[in-house]
């Protein structure tokens, strides 16, 4: 049995793809049998502050009222005066943190690289939970240690049904329809929009696999800013067959059908959009930190690199390509016709032997393709 197959709970991808991505909830009991935490509790609060990690404690009682919520970087100190229960700490992107999360995170490549976010860990205490709520986005919900009670309700949820005087979008009314308690190695899916909520029953982790869908605005705007920019302001609305209107204060079908024209013009620029989105895609958040390497020439690069003997993508760079065009943390790079070879290799996969790719790091383009990515830091040696 593959590892997919045994994650899905002895599905194919195809099957699962078919009949629950994106459309109903699934829950699959041992999806990683024998699973353990790679991270404990107090690693976690740990990571939690540290002022580049993501992190946000959710409190249900010990805050200044019903779920308040602090976000990180959390100060050591405070975890000595948080309550026996009722509170929650969440750390984003633990797979930059923590080698086997991002192992874990290659495990859902079923879905493609682009549409994953990253995995977020919590902690919680006996009872400790954010609360019943919906997000925007897909979820596999992974148990890593202790057991959690999860509650769904595949109603829809009205846009009014949330609690007031909490920053936190909590619902007021939440009527369960199903509920599981999760083991470690138990994972339930939510498509977007299913109200869940997970109330730990003893202390326990649970690891989430998120994903991104960039919404139609934002999609609309960033294209538009990025078509707009490469134009040229000399380019105007024109009217030449002009004719002497009835109305003059009327805006003519015609020129309507100009204006629309110059928009589906550039919406029509199937190159455009996908040298847009490639980059758009991969770029990182703003606040991203990346490790720096120290710059190597080819040479320097290709003897550290027979040397370490293992190359991998750095967790804060985002890797995708469309067709002979690589597209890296927001950069652009096209690959000439000896080089489309490098395009899936580098997007496919995270890590590099060099005994694999010693024939190909025999092409001089290839070696200073990788050594650009190296010196920018969008990829390390192990
Ligand atoms: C949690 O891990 O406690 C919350 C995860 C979620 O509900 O999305
Ligand atoms: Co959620």
């Amino acid at each position: 049995m593959t590892d997919a197959l045994t994650l899905l709970g002895n599905r194919s991808p195809e099957e699962f793809l078919a009949h629950y991505w994106q459309k109903r909830p699934l829950l699959i009991r041992n999806a990683l049998p024998g699973f353990i935490s790679p991270i404990s509790p107090d690693e976690l609060a740990g990571l939690s502050c540290e002022p580049e990690v993501e992190s946000r404690l959710v409190l249900e009682r010990g805050g200044p009222r019903p779920w308040s919520v602090e976000y990180g970087p959390i100060a050591e100190s405070r975890f000595a005066h948080l309550p026996e229960t009722h509170w929650t700490l969440l750390v984003q992107e633990c797979n930059r943190y923590v080698p086997e999360l991002a192992e874990l995170r290659d495990r859902f490549s079923f879905i493609p690289h682009w549409r994953v976010d990253d995995v977020m860990a919590s902690y919680a205490p006996a009872q400790g939970s954010v609360g019943p709520h919906t997000d925007q986005y897909d979820v596999f919900l992974i148990q890593a240690l202790g057991t959690r009670r999860w509650q769904i309700s595949t109603a829809p949820v009205a846009e009014d049904n949330f609690l007031p005087d909490t920053e936190l979008c909590i619902m007021r009314d939440f009527a369960p329809n199903q509920e599981w308690i999760l083991q470690p190695g138990d994972m339930l899916y939510l498509p977007p929009g299913v109200a869940h909520y997970g109330v730990a029953l003893e202390d326990c982790i649970t690891l989430s696999v998120g994903f991104r869908a960039p919404s139609h605005a934002e999609l609309l705007s960033s294209f538009a800013e990025h078509r707009a920019a490469q134009l040229n302001p000399a380019q105007r609305y024109a009217d030449p067959d002009l004719k002497p209107p009835a109305h003059p204060g009327e805006i003519a079908p015609s020129a309507l059908a100009q204006v629309q024209n110059i928009l589906q013009h550039s919406l029509q620029d199937e190159t455009a959009i996908a040298r847009w989105f490639g980059k758009y895609i991969t770029e990182a958040k703003n606040d991203t930190q990346r490790e720096e390497n120290t710059p190597l020439d080819e040479n320097g690069f290709l003897r550290a690199f027979a040397e370490h003997c293992l190359l991998q993508r750095s967790e804060a760079a985002r890797f995708a390509f469309i067709g002979s065009d690589l597209f890296v943390d927001g950069q652009h790079y096209p690959l000439s016709r000896e080089l489309v070879f490098a395009a899936p290799l580098l997007c496919d996969q995270r890590q590099w032997h060099y005994a694999a790719l010693k024939e190909k790091l025999q092409q001089p383009a290839f070696t200073s393709l990788l050594t650009a990515l190296y010196n920018h830091g969008y990829v390390r040696f192990v």
